[in-house]
Formats: structure tokens, sequence, C-alpha cells
């Protein structure tokens, strides 16, 4: 088999960077795709051959810059079989007080984008004929809530729903679509965000039955593993890798 084309949004680091790094570890050609632009470089030098950097802000995405983005990393890879829409952002503030313009920015990047770099790229396997697979980063939080994230969990419930329909409306392309909903991985956003006190760490440690937070790679290859022939009949799923939380009824013991 040739080697896959794949665009990775949010890679310049975290779970977009191990995605990356992932795939161009297995022989695929990559273009990382980032709102950070020195980091994005760094990154993609660092990979050498066969990756790509394109810079740009999810955030202000519309239907003609999803177009061109996909567009570019057509030209440079010649072609494209997985777009992992991963980018995101979280804003926390409690409910009464959450900024509109917090709200509007999370959707916009976390849901709005992937929704037309999903469109963007569908069209592209579609003209292709060689089908592809799509993955959304998704997150426990598709399901659970966290009382001071309302814009990041709608975000995450609103992706369960776009994972679906587009699944159902691509397979038929055999385009597979399917989503990823990690737990706690340790990432800048969790050190940013959930887990800036030692208190956080535990309450977190408390609902995770694993005893630890994951590791990037650990997501990755979740991502490798859905967009392999090994996952031909996985289609519009979303896959909890978070080391039990989802099942866990109570909560566990920390040690201090
Ligand atoms: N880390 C976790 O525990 C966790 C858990 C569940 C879900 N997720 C999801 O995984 C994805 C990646 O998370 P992470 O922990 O690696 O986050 P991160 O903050 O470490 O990295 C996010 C990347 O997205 C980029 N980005 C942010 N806004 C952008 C924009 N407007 N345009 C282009 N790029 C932009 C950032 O520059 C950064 O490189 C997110 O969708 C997040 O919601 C993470």
């Amino acid at each position: 088999m040739t080697a896959k084309k794949v665009v990775v949004t949010g890679a310049a680091q975290g779970l977009g960077l191990a995605c990356a790094e992932r795939f161009h570890a297995d022989g695929a050609e990559v273009v990382l795709v980032d709102i950070d632009e020195a980091r994005l470089a760094q990154e993609a030098e660092r990979l050498g051959a066969r990756a790509t950097p394109l810079v740009s802000d999810l955030a202000r995405m519309d239907a003609a810059s999803a177009e061109a983005l996909i567009a570019a990393a057509e030209v440079a890879m010649g072609g494209i079989d997985v777009l992992i829409n991963n980018a995101g952002v979280i804003h926390q503030a409690d409910f009464v007080d959450f900024p509109e313009e917090a709200f509007d920015r999370t959707l916009a990047v976390n849901l709005k984008a992937p929704f037309l770099l999903g469109q963007a790229a569908a069209r592209a396997m579609i003209a292709a004929g060689k089908g592809g697979a799509i993955i959304n980063m998704s997150s426990v939080n598709a399901e659970l809530a966290i009382p001071n994230a309302v814009a990041y969990a709608c975000s995450k419930g609103g992706m369960k729903q776009l994972t679906a329909v587009m699944a159902v409306g691509l397979i038929r392309h055999g385009i597979r679509v399917n989503a990823i909903g990690p737990g706690t991985i340790a990432t800048d956003m969790v050190s940013r965000s959930v887990a800036q006190s030692d208190e956080a760490r535990r309450t977190i440690l408390s609902r995770t039955p694993a005893g630890r937070m994951g590791e990037p790679s650990e997501i990755a290859s979740v991502a490798a593993f859905l967009a392999s022939d090994d996952a031909s009949y996985i289609v519009g799923q979303t896959i909890y890798p978070d080391g039990g939380r989802m099942i866990l009824n109570y909560t566990m013991p920390v040690e201090e």
C-alpha cells in the first residue's frame, strides 16, 4: 500500500503533534496545521521529510478557507487520505459568568472548523475515489459535564453527532468517520486548565481507575488504528481512551 497522506490540525503540540509523529513514524506524509507559526515550523522541521506546516487560524475559518487549506494540503502531499480534526480550545468560567465571545470562539474552533474541514476533505476524497478516514478529537466531555466549561462540553457533545452524521453520510463513498474521546491526557491544555493545582490533580485521579493521566502517544495509537484497515468496520463511533473514567460509578482512593 502507498504511504498515507494525512492532515492533522492543532499539530504544533499535545495530541495533534503526537498524532503527526505517529503517522509520520509509520511512513505517512503529514500536513501539520496550527495557529502557532513558530512552534509549528519547529516541529515540522524536526520531523523532516514528508512533513509540511500550514499556518491557519481555525477560529476564523469559513467554507472558502477550509477549501483552500485542504487544496494546499493536497498540493503538498499529492492527495489526502486521512483528516484528523484535533485542534481544540477550552475556556473556564462559572456558567452564569461565561462570556459570549468565549462561547462563540470555542464552538468555532472545536465544532465549526471540523465541520468545514470535514466537508472540504470529504469532497476531495470523493473526487479522488479512493475513500479515506476522518477522525474527530472529541472528549469524555461529549458525555460528561464539568460545571465551568459549558462551551467546551457543548462543542464535544456536538462533535459526537457531527461524527455520527458525517459517518452515515460518507460511508457510501468509502470514507469512515470516527471520533476519539480522551480522558485526561498530560498536555499543556490540561496543565493550563483542569490540572492547575495538586488538589485539581487529585480530583482527576479520583475519577481515573487507571491511577494516572494518559500519554499523548496513547491517543495517537487509537488514531492510527482508526485510520487503518484494521478498523474497516468501525463507523461513526466515539472511542474513549480514558483510563476507565466513563465506566466509573464512584471515586477512587488517591494517595496524598
Ligand atoms: N489533553 C486532554 O486531556 C484532552 C482530553 C480530551 C480531549 N482533548 C482534545 O484533544 C485536542 C487536543 O488537545 P491538547 O490537549 O493537545 O491541547 P493543546 O492546547 O496542548 O494543543 C492544542 C493545539 O491546537 C492549536 N490551536 C488552538 N487554537 C487554534 C486555532 N484557532 N487555529 C489553529 N490551531 C489552534 C494550539 O496552538 C495547539 O497547538 C483538543 O480538541 C482537546 O479538546 C484533550
